[in-house]
């Protein structure tokens, strides 16, 4: 069926025996104090193999410690490294895939308080600290570092390397003219800013061989100004052909460009193609695209409309290691799908957290989870609600061998999340709700509909465990004249649920994420919406990439926010408030929605205490929080049951 995703390709001497990739990913776990390669990390890979993934590369192999990019990111700067390394590669090797390494220097995008740069120009966004231009001497010293890395990792046994050339990190700071104004051999022309990179590939090929496959990974466009772009790509691209590389690896965005490296959902599928099909136009050698690749048949349309000869996903790899697997069998309902809200991942890592996926929380635990036989015992389980915590529990209790059924009050499953997916731009967050539904009607887990929790489902069922997955709704603040305005006065959820209509100007209450999510709603629809944000920062509990393009689409509705408000009142078509020390009036409004702070719905609880069953609150129904906290609570009560 998806026959070109399926289809073995040649890259160098290597064969690969299909055209899916892992993308590099710094996940920021699985290295000991000397950046050793851990158990964790090598379970992490064992089980992306055990996927059936063709090629995949370890990310963030720091060639010289002054360019780790994060602190807990595996190192290829010295010797010591290759035995852990060896043990990983042994690991991995197991299964077909071909294993590779991606080699880099963070430069000015390093998270070390002093970093290096072909000048000394800070990096735009995210990173802060002091930036040094290199010196000659050490430049030479650099390229000969990723000579001896690539030299490990040949000798750890990886199949090949991949030089980072790409998303703003050194080699690309080097190439691109925003970034480099050096006056020497190393900046100015097109060929003097490339030169450190053809210098790299010359030491790999001199440590570890011209016939070890060496790839290119390279921005299509640094989408910013004065950056590196298409055009100096497709100039590039056959030069590293004729260098003896084996493959280009096309990406795109650098820290604080306007199309983001690691785009959320707001951003279409795809959105990198068209920059790998331009490369592809010019060299014979295998061109690999990237960028919100999601579904399998996207997959092997792009391969088959000849824009790219191999497909790279990264995040779709943390959401499911099966996904190649899954795919190949044609059980599309069946992968966990990545809903692109870049949280658990790369805005963790950033923060020098462990990278871990909101969809899946065994990424980083993969070594210490145990495959289990289904329980010799089954206990029967009511899940109380068939939000994605209840439909997350009910999916562990049945793959574990217990007989969960759920009960739902509503005529629909879903919970809060349903209701998120209606927001312009989020809708994928109902994949992760159709994988659920899917799995659910898989497993035979009967969900109830209409059904609240009680006494008589209760007798009926005698159920061994309850699990309250019961949710939250919004709580409603106390502020004067809110319930004295003639303004329509509504909350959230009931305006997503199309429960309650809003006028055409409309006051928010509350900025975090549901309050500019619904914000957005209503400007989408062309109303005029102020949102009034009591805390001192919007949306918080949101990854920053997410929050950048929700940001600019609250621009572009003309959306008003103001934040650290105190609100003195509301009036009949308004309120007056206090804002970073401004008092400002409202006037000529009809409509109030309230989106502020949820609480607990707790009130199955009074059924459940005088049974014998053992109960427990997951998800909202525990606190209100965000979705990662919900799926990997509801699955880690099913598992210690
Ligand atoms: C946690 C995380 C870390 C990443 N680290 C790297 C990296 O070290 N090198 C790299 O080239 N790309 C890195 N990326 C980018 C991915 O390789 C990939 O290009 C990007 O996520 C877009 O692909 P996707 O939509 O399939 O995830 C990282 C992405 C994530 C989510
Ligand atoms: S955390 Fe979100 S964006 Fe990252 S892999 Fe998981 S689902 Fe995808």
């Amino acid at each position: 069926m998806l026959s070109h995703l399926f289809n073995p390709i040649q890259i160098g001497n290597m064969t690969v025996k299909n055209r899916l990739m892992m993308s590099a990913m710094s996940i920021n776990f699985g290295v000991d104090e000397r950046c050793h390669v851990t158990d964790q990390l090598i379970e992490y890979f064992v089980e992306r193999a055990r996927g059936e993934v063709g090629m995949m590369l370890v990310g963030g192999g720091s060639v010289h410690p002054g360019g780790q990019e994060l602190p807990d990111l595996p190192q290829m700067y010295d010797d010591s490294c290759i035995p852990s390394l060896k043990k990983m590669v042994e690991r991995v090797k197991r299964y077909d895939t071909r294993f590779g390494v991606q080699l880099m220097h963070g430069g000015r995008q390093s998270y070390l308080p002093i970093k290096v740069a072909p000048s000394a120009i800070p990096a735009p966004a995210v990173v802060k600290g002091e930036v040094r231009a290199l010196e000659v001497k050490e430049i030479k010293e650099l390229v000969a570092c990723f000579g001896d890395s690539a030299r490990r990792c040949r000798e750890a046994g990886f199949d090949f390397i991949e030089i980072h050339g790409a998303h703003g990190y050194l080699i690309n700071q080097f190439m691109a003219p925003n970034s480099n104004i050096r006056i020497d051999e190393y900046g100015g022309s097109f060929g003097n800013r490339t030169r450190f990179l053809f210098e790299i590939i010359e030491a790999i090929q001199e440590q570890a061989g011209t016939e070890f496959p060496l790839g290119i990974r390279i921005n299509g466009n640094d989408y910013i100004e004065n950056g590196w772009e298409l055009k100096d790509t497709v100039r590039l691209a056959p030069l590293l052909e004729k260098a003896g590389v084996a493959y280009l690896h096309i990406s795109g965005g650098v820290y604080g460009s306007t199309e983001l490296t690691i785009p959320s959902m707001y951003t279409p599928q795809g959105c990198f193609v068209h920059l790998a099909e331009a490369v592809e136009k010019v060299v014979d050698i295998p061109v690999i695209t990237v960028g919100r690749i999601k579904d399998p048949e996207h997959a092997n349309q792009i391969l088959k409309d000849g824009k790219a000869d191999m497909v790279s996903m990264g995040r779709s790899f943390l959401a499911d290691p099966q996904y190649p697997r899954k795919a190949r069998e044609g059980k599309f309902s069946q992968i966990r799908p990545c809903v692109g809200c870049c949280l658990g991942c790369i805005h963790a890592v950033l923060a020098k957290e462990p990278g871990s996926c909101v969809v899946n929380p065994d990424v980083g635990r993969e070594y210490k989870i145990k495959e289990e036989a289904a329980s010799q015992t089954p206990l029967k389980v009511v899940v109380v609600g068939a939000g994605p915590a209840g439909m997350a529990a009910a999916r562990m209790f049945a793959l574990k061998g217990h007989e969960p059924l759920i009960c739902e009050r509503e005529s629909d499953s879903g919970g809060l999340l349903a209701l998120a997916a209606k927001a312009p731009g989020r809708g994928e967050l109902g994949d992760i709700l159709h994988f659920f539904k899917e799995e659910m009607e898989r497993l035979g887990v009967e969900t109830r509909y209409d059904t609240p929790l009680s006494r008589d489902l209760l007798n009926e069922i005698k159920p061994d465990k309850v699990i309250l997955a019961t949710g939250s709704l919004p709580d409603m603040p106390v502020i004067k004249g809110l319930f004295q305005t003639a303004m329509g006065l509504i909350t959230n959820v009931d305006l997503l649920k199309g429960r309650e209509k809003a006028g055409d100007r409309v006051i928010v209450l509350g900025g975090g994420m549901t309050g500019l999510i619904t914000a957005d709603f209503l400007a989408d629809q062309g109303k005029q919406v102020v949102v009034l944000n009591r805390k001192k920062s919007f949306a918080e509990e949101m990854s920053s990439n997410d929050r950048y393009y929700l940001r600019e689409r609250l621009k572009k509705g003309k959306v008003d926010l103001y934040k650290n408000v105190a609100i003195q009142a509301f009036t009949d078509d308004g309120a007056v408030f206090k804002s970073n020390g401004q008092t400002l009036t409202l006037t000529k409004f009809d409509t109030v929605v309230i989106s502020e702070k949820q609480q607990s719905i707790r009130d199955a609880k009074k059924l459940v205490t005088n049974t014998n069953a053992q109960f427990y609150f997951i998800g909202d129904a525990k606190s209100p929080r965000h979705l990662m906290y919900c799926i990997s609570e509801a699955e880690e009560i099913a598992r210690s049951v």
